[in-house]
């Protein structure tokens, strides 16, 4: 199974439904349909009518991250993984870049994590590292220490899924090479073997993918699918990412 994860970051009205019904439009006719799954991530705003509207559709929803406690607390502004899969999001984005420069430590990744998973949703975790450490070459390093300080061999593997997206591509149209990405894919995956001591969960890349640069990500068999971000705004370029990969 292949994933195609659109998130939207600090986008999206009600009525930008449109755009997710234009990528539901495509799937269903899509004769490679059974092969892949698309998930968005709409701000918190969204979640609830979206999730509705798709309830049996073939669209998930899922939200862009969550709080690190369970039910409900007095933190203001805080929205807890309960309380995210009750208006029914399947699916939640963990770790990411954006959250971790903005305080996410590994304990509270981890507890994020732990309840998402406890209350049965499916977690996309983030990893990547920073410019400064690739040109180091500490990028196994990083990916490594991000991974075993939050993953827990107790934690539900089939319902973890790893999204790698480098900071420096995030959002810059910079990719890495072709070499580059598969064999940090395998390194990642190893990594994740050992962890579960079982087979590897699924792992996406995410950075600057569009319709284009997709063609050279297709070969290589390791990666799982994509986590975008820019390309999900727009239907056409979405379903180009889509169309392109299975050309
Ligand atoms: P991008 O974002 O596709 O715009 O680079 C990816 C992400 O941050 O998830």
């Amino acid at each position: 199974m292949r994933y195609f994860i659109g998130n939207w970051k600090m986008f999206g009205v009600p009525k930008s439904i449109n755009i997710l019904n234009k990528i539901n439009y495509f799937h269903s006719k899509d004769k490679n349909r059974q092969k892949y799954k698309v998930v968005i991530t709409p701000p918190y705003t969204l979640i609830e009518t979206y999730a509705k509207y798709f309830k049996n559709k073939k669209i998930s929803i899922g939200s862009q991250n969550c709080y690190q406690k369970d039910q409900f607390s007095s933190n203001t502004a805080a929205v807890s993984p309960f309380m995210i899969k009750s208006v029914g999001a399947k699916y939640t984005l963990i770790g990411h870049s954006d959250n971790r420069s903005e305080g996410d430590t590994n304990e509270m990744l981890k507890n994020k994590v732990f309840f998402a998973l406890k209350n049965n949703l499916k977690v996309v975790f983030c990893i990547g590292e920073n410019k400064i450490q690739k040109k180091n070459k500490k990028t196994f390093n990083v990916l490594k220490k991000q991974l075993i300080n939050v993953l827990d061999k107790k934690f539900n593997q089939n319902n973890i899924i790893v999204a790698y997206e480098p900071i420096w591509s995030i959002g810059t149209g910079k990719i890495p090479t072709k070499n580059e990405l598969k064999e940090t894919t395998i390194y990642i995956k190893q990594v994740l073997k050992n962890i579960f001591r079982k087979k590897s969960p699924a792992v996406l890349y995410g950075g600057s993918v569009d319709g284009s640069n997709v063609e050279m990500f297709k070969e290589i068999r390791e990666i799982d699918g994509f986590l975008i971000g820019g390309a999900s705004k727009t239907s056409k370029k979405f379903i180009d990412i889509i169309k392109n990969y299975y050309r």
